[in-house]
């Protein structure tokens, strides 16, 4: 049994886009210093990348959360399952996510993070799958926007796997017998 992979976004695609929001970032935070909160398990890849693209300081953190429900919908019920290391009072905060689906987590987690005190908190997404919001979240820095297609690569996974692939691909899961 194995996957289909489709190559939905090439390497070079997502690569030069992340640059792109290097620089905007860059601009937009001229000046100051800008603390990446990176959402684990998916959005590191971005994240990290990201960062390396930003020419002003840079300090990053790390959250990891969950969310009740199955594995293509959530529930919007939102579990801290690690939980930031450092303060982030009077810093400019941006929430690096790999991807919005529902909205869901976000829309949980962005006013929980508020309550920390920051100086302000902005959210940047490598992927937004439009028509499959159902709460409202407003997305700062976007990467591509994409189909309802169920993907993987560049941290996001399928059962823990393909995180590793460094373009952004469909998958179809092969249960035939072939
Ligand atoms: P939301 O709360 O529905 O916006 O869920 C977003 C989370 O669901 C993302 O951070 C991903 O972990 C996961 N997710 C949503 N769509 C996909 C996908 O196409 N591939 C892999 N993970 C996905
Ligand atoms: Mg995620």
């Amino acid at each position: 049994m194995s996957d289909k992979i489709k190559v939905l976004i090439s390497e070079e695609t997502v690569n030069a886009k992340i640059k792109e929001l290097g620089k905007q970032i860059s601009r937009d935070y001229a000046g100051k210093e800008v603390h990446l909160i990176c959402i684990l398990k998916g959005g590191v890849f971005f994240a990290c990348e990201l960062a390396k693209r930003i020419e002003i300081p840079v300090s990053m953190d790390f959250m990891q959360v969950s969310s009740y429900g199955n594995a293509t919908s959530s529930s919007g019920i939102v579990r801290i399952k690690k939980d930031l290391d450092d303060s982030m009072e009077d810093k400019e905060v941006i929430i690096v996510e790999d991807i919005i689906d529902s909205g869901r987590t976000l829309h949980y987690l962005i006013p929980v993070l508020q309550r920390r005190n920051p100086a302000s908190i902005r959210l940047c997404a490598l992927l937004n799958k439009k028509d499959r919001r159902e709460v409202e979240v407003p997305i700062d820095y976007l990467g591509f926007d994409i189909p309802d297609k169920f993907v993987v690569g560049y941290g996001l996974d399928y059962a823990q796997k393909y995180r590793n692939l460094p373009y952004i691909a469909v998958v179809e899961p092969d249960d035939s017998e072939e």
